[in-house]
């Protein structure tokens, strides 16, 4: 079965993300044709990460790589491999005993679509063509070895975090702020970082530079999701394409229930000076590192301007 292209409506607010969907969206296709699984896994592995999402992660890993000097397609497997396990995460997020949601990407979710068992399924599924997508990138075997090490460090740390936001077992001594921290380190923020991580990882760069990507990419992380729980509080499904005023309901601690709206978003304008001075300290550190400067600076300051899209997105 054939999914829907990807519409205007369905892609996000900013030409940094938009302007590298296409090349992104053909590599994750080619990465499920490559192992066919059977019809129904095959259409259900499909559906998930074919036809819609920002694709902010994989956009991470190449503009990352592109930072440091290298060639996008030398990160290709890595974007490819992280959009997949985002992917398997929102899967296994939407079921009945996680977030109990219907809608995704402006569509009906996979157990929705496809029934709870095929859901499961297809979430290990993608989580396990991640890791063969890394293995098989044409890559040194010493790269490889450490993008699937910051693949699943960052993958353990997202399942840690959606523990604690689903279930529980945040300590209640510390401050809601800090306990904020916590949860959205790991459901959201660690899958953010490692995707800047592992564009410098395959770019080769050296130490100064991933230092920079790790400090924008754990600013970028926990200002993604600080935004996130805005959108579910202040914007309409239709708008997002994603079930949205359920937070609340659900009893779940977000940034705008604890610190009220003023205060989320003075969080948030910091995160984005955090950001934007990583990826100026980027630029600095990839001057010395790099022969192709001129590319290398525009993809930092593609960098900085993706995080200000994600602070003001509304979707
Ligand atoms: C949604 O992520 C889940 C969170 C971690 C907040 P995105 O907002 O990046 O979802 P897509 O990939 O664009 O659908
Ligand atoms: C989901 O966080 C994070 C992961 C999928 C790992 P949310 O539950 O807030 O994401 P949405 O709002 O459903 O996209
Ligand atoms: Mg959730
Ligand atoms: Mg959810
Ligand atoms: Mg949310």
């Amino acid at each position: 079965m054939t999914h829907p292209p990807p519409t205007s409506r369905d892609r996000s607010e900013s030409p940094q993300l938009n302007a590298l969907a296409e090349r992104i969206d053909s590599a994750i296709a080619a990465s499920l044709a490559a192992r066919p699984l059977g019809s129904a896994l095959d259409d259900a592995l499909a559906y998930a990460p074919l036809g819609a999402g920002k694709r902010l992660r994989p956009a991470l890993v190449l503009l990352s790589a592109r930072a440091c000097g290298a060639a996008e397609e030398i990160a290709l497997p890595a974007a490819v491999a992280i959009e997949l396990v985002h992917c398997f995460s929102l899967v296994h997020d939407d079921l009945p005993a996680m977030d109990d949601d219907d809608l995704r990407r402006g569509r009906p979710t996979l157990h929705i679509r496809s029934g709870e068992a095929t859901a499961l399924l297809a979430g290990d599924a993608l989580l396990v063509r991640a890791f063969g997508v890394l293995a098989a990138a044409p890559l040194p075997g010493d790269v490889t070895a450490r993008l699937c090490h910051e693949l699943a460090e960052a993958t353990t740390h997202m399942i840690e975090g959606q523990m604690l936001d689903t279930v529980g077992g945040v300590p209640a001594h510390l401050p809601p702020a800090e306990q904020l921290r916590l949860i959205h380190g790991g459901k959201t923020g660690a899958l953010i970082r490692a995707a800047c991580r592992m564009g410098g990882i395959a770019a080769g760069a050296g130490e100064e530079a991933i230092a920079a990507l790790d400090r924008y990419g754990r600013a970028v992380g926990m200002l993604f999701q600080v935004v996130d729980d805005l959108i579910d509080e202040t914007q309409t499904s239709d708008h997002v394409g994603k079930r949205t005023g359920k937070d609340r309901d659900r009893g779940r601690l977000t940034w705008p229930g604890a610190l009220g709206l003023e205060e989320t978003r003075r969080v948030i304008a910091s995160l984005l000076e955090q950001a934007q001075s990583a990826a100026f300290e980027l630029r600095a550190a990839s001057a010395s590192e790099d022969p192709d400067q001129d590319s290398a600076g525009k993809a930092a300051s593609d960098l900085s301007a993706l995080a200000r899209d994600m602070a003001s997105r509304t979707r």
